[in-house]
């Protein structure tokens, strides 16, 4: 070993274990802020093709952040009390300083919260980044995706307008066609016979502090998760199987400086996105803020319409389409899967399995109201989620590498839960339930029978390296 490489081990081995000089000398002694800065940034490597679709998790983090923040003025001024909660929400916007900026940031965040994830997910169905090793930072990101959901959910009720108040009583009445437990589950909820004082303070407690604290700690494990495994990539192969004789891998860049910067550049136009909603379109036409909101809560009249913000109408239609008819139609189907399961199990055990199973399933359809199944297939439509690492059987992970008719079951699911969400948003007619109750079933044919499509058709050979496609 000649001088000047000794000289380096030495200093190497002091700067881990934390024996450097200076301000930052004494902090790694006490805390390993040094190694935590390499281990996640400057000697984390990620992929060098990260597109357009890898700017959507860094953009998470920003919106969160600012929810996180204009929420807190928010709370300084807001009084959670069904007397006082819609006049202190118009003091907000129009006495205290800067209010009525950071209330549109609030709401205009929790809309953006929600294009931002939706984009998020999407690339993961695109490049498969469910698949394996990365099961667990899929299932956390569904965790988070359903608490975002409670989140929005409680905070729409406390500006207490006539679609928070009848947008609560109609979610809380949908938990009363549970059989059994319903009535008494949704007076729990409630806290009152009604929507009322006790279900605005409990909403605000689990809006301002429960949620969000779950919320927190899922996103912190969902990127422990992310870098204990490394992120995929447009191409879907794994950068860490060719590594350089430092242990480097070969087509791998430290996220810091080259990821933060170009993390920048996508949050700047982000910004410039939000800012001109915020400050030409806060109320985005009716998708954002509902005109119905900007009238107080009044128990006594209900809103000739009651739909859900624009995020939650592909799950609202769903709800709606589930008539008695439509329950005919399931219970027909889940007849026909019963009996292809019968068909084709390989030994008696399954065949039993499946015919008892299905009866029972179909018997406790007969008996049970529409309504809870409608609640049985919104929550499912995102449960099915969770499973999609195990349903996807496809040999390449990344679209770019799948057959052509994938492309096209992909764009028909994005077609069918775009027409699910704008028909959210209508007044139902008899031709807009007939299309959601289409939608629905094709919305799980689609993850249902994913375990058969994903495995046929022509895949393309799949590159050992990284490319820079200008593809999906
Ligand atoms: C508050 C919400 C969330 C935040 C702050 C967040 C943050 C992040 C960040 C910073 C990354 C790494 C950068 C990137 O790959 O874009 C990431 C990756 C990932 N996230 Fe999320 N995420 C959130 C919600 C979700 C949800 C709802 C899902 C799915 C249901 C999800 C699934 C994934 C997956 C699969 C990856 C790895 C992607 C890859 O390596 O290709 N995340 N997330």
């Amino acid at each position: 070993m000649t001088k000047h490489d000794s000289k380096q081990a030495v200093q190497s081995t002091s700067e881990t274990s934390g024996e450097g000089s200076g301000l930052l000398g004494w902090i790694d002694r006490r805390f390993p802020l040094t190694a935590l800065w390499k281990n996640h940034l400057s000697e984390y490597y990620a992929p060098k093709n990260f597109n357009f679709w890898y700017f959507f998790g860094s953009l998470a983090l920003l919106v969160l952040v600012i929810q996180i923040v204009t929420g807190i003025f928010l709370t300084m001024n807001y009084k959670p009390a069904a007397e006082l909660a819609f006049t202190s929400v118009e003091y907000i916007m129009r006495e205290v300083p800067w209010g009525w900026l950071i209330r549109y940031m609030h709401s205009t965040g929790a809309s953006m919260f929600f294009v931002v994830l939706y984009l998020h997910m999407f690339r993961g169905l695109l490049y498969g980044s469910y698949r394996k090793p990365r099961e667990l930072v899929w299932i956390l990101g569904c965790l988070i995706f359903l608490c975002l959901m409670a989140e929005a959910f409680f905070g729409y009720l406390l500006p207490w307008g006539q679609m928070s108040y009848w947008g609560a009583q109609v979610i809380v009445n949908l938990f009363s066609a549970i059989p059994w437990i319903g009535p008494d589950l949704a007076l729990w909820i409630r806290g009152d016979y009604v929507v009322s004082d006790a279900t605005l303070n409990r909403f605000f407690a689990f809006h301002v502090i429960a949620i969000p604290l779950v919320l927190l700690l899922l996103v912190a494990l969902h990127l422990v998760a992310l870098h204990q495994v490394g992120s995929n990539n447009p191409d879907g192969i794994e950068i860490k199987d060719k590594k350089d004789e430092h242990g480097v891998p070969l087509d791998g860049v430290p996220f810091h400086p080259y990821y933060t910067v170009h993390d920048l550049m996508g949050v700047s136009i982000f910004l410039m996105i939000f800012s001109a909603i915020v400050f030409f379109a806060p109320e985005m036409g009716g998708y954002f803020l509902e005109a119905n909101n900007f009238i107080p809560a009044d128990s006594l009249k209900t809103p000739t319409e009651i739909a859900p913000v624009w995020y939650f109408t592909a799950f609202y239609s769903m709800l709606r389409a589930t008539t008695d008819d439509f329950k005919l139609i399931l219970m027909i189907v889940l007849g026909l899967i019963g009996v292809c399961g019968v068909l084709r199990a390989r030994t008696l055990k399954y065949r039993a399995i499946s015919a008892v199973a299905s009866a029972l399933v179909i018997a406790a359809m007969r008996i049970t109201e529409a309504k809870f199944w409608g609640v049985v297939i919104m929550g499912g439509a995102v449960i099915t989620l969770f499973f999609l690492p195990w349903l996807d059987r496809s040999p390449a992970r990344s679209i770019r590498y799948r057959p052509f008719f994938h492309k096209i079951l992909y764009t028909l699911f994005v077609f069918v839960f775009l027409i699910l969400a704008v028909l959210g948003t209508k007044p139902p007619s008899p031709v807009a339930n007939v299309t959601s109750q289409i939608c629905t079933l094709l919305y799980f044919a689609f993850f249902f029978s994913m375990p058969y499509w994903s495995q046929r058709g022509v895949f393309k050979p799949v590159p050992e390296r990284v490319t820079f496609s200008r593809k999906a």
